[in-house]
């Protein structure tokens, strides 16, 4: 099967099935509410910068395609919508742009799209390590990147018939690659990374993680639906074994941060004010994939409308929680309760560090 029709195949389950876990871990998590936030509603800045460029809101698309002609539109529609609201966005893994050049297309059109925001492009660690750290210029290129993200994504390649289960020589590959004209953003893909990943991570040169945790879309879960079309049964099985595996995004969020890694809560992110509990967890900036997958295939209105639904409800959180800004936001007092409570103190934690107004980040 071609990366390609593999993509497609993605989109098209991802559309149509219920890819997405069974817990939510934000639902663990609340900010203090302030009867008396004391400041204008109308004088609350939500903007922040993330690779020196400026943003609405701390927020970004996550990637998710390009590849196959039948992407370019979705790309296109995500990247007006992203540059009109002023967000950042990333593109799905660029492998198939390198195993065939005439589907580059799919990828560079993005920047033509959105002249202006962030763009992240991505490959999986694997092909880097295959590729050498060459790649990542021509990945760069291709979009005009302002940075490149490497995605770690092990769980699904175990539960694929044809998975790539090559992990030795991955962190190498990263080291060489973290001092190119471009940064390198390490991005799970749905099961999140722990502070001992963090920390190798940090150590081979990587600044910003992207920690793609439990509790959103499963890629285990994609591939047993996958599995289940083409009557493999075994790795169905798999794909629903582990389907629930991984790191829950807020605890990876607390994991990474604590670790020193500039962080982007993504997995599970599915409001404004996920986005604001992530911030005040310790994240820079939050990010979702599949919330806007639907929109993007209708059109970019239907994107830029999602968009606004998350940053209303950001500005909407920040002043009820008292935070005139987002520097404002780390501070805030939120209250972590249940299965992330317990994940955080079995690590390590105190989430009651977490519930009481803080004077710095952490
Ligand atoms: C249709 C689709 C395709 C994706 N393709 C990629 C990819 O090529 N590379 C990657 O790093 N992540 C990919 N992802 C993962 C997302 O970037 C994100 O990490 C993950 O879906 C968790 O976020 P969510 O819960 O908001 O969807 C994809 C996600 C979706 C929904």
């Amino acid at each position: 099967m071609t990366t390609a029709k593999r993509k497609l195949d993605h989109i098209r389950i991802c559309l149509e099935k219920e890819v997405e876990g069974g817990w939510r871990p934000f639902d663990d998590l609340s900010l203090v509410h302030r009867a008396l936030p004391g400041i204008d509603a109308d004088d609350i800045d939500t903007s922040c910068r993330f690779l020196g460029k400026d943003l609405a809101f701390p927020f970004m698309i996550s990637g998710m395609t390009g590849g196959h002609p039948d992407t370019k539109e979705i790309n296109v529609n995500l990247a007006l919508a992203a540059q009109e609201v002023g967000v950042a966005m990333g593109v799905g893994s660029q492998r198939a742009a390198l195993e065939r050049a005439e589907v580059e297309e799919t990828f560079s059109a993005v920047r033509e799209a959105a002249p202006m925001i962030p763009i992240v492009g991505n490959i999986g660690a694997v092909q880097l390590r295959r590729g050498g750290a060459e790649v990542i210029d021509r990945l760069a290129e291709m979009i005009d990147a302002d940075a490149i993200a490497v995605h770690l994504n092990f769980l699904q390649e175990s539960v694929q018939p044809e998975g790539e289960t090559e992990a030795e020589g991955a962190i190498e590959a990263i080291r060489s690659a973290s001092d190119l004209r471009v940064p390198i953003i390490a991005k799970e893909t749905g099961a999140g990374i722990s502070g001992e990943d963090a920390r190798a991570l940090l150590e081979a040169g990587v600044e910003i993680i992207d920690v793609g945790g439990l509790g959103g879309t499963s890629w285990s879960g994609v591939e047993a639906y996958r599995a289940e079309e083409r009557g493999d049964l075994k790795s169905a099985k798999m794909g629903r074994v582990f389907w629930n595996w991984g790191v829950p995004t807020p605890v990876s969020v607390v994991e990474c941060a604590f670790s020193g890694a500039q962080v982007i809560s993504s997995g599970g992110v599915r409001s404004g004010i996920d986005v604001a509990k992530s911030i005040a967890l310790g994240a820079m900036m939050a990010g979702a994939a599949l919330p806007f997958l639907a929109p993007a295939t209708e059109g970019s209105s239907e994107v830029v409308e999602a968009l606004r639904v998350y940053r209303r409800a950001f500005l909407t959180a920040m002043f009820l929680t008292a935070s005139k800004d987002v520097s404002d936001l780390r501070s805030a007092p939120i209250v972590v309760l249940g299965r992330t409570r317990e994940i955080l103190e079995q690590r390590g934690f105190s989430a009651k560090k977490f519930a009481v107004h803080r004077e710095m980040s952490r």
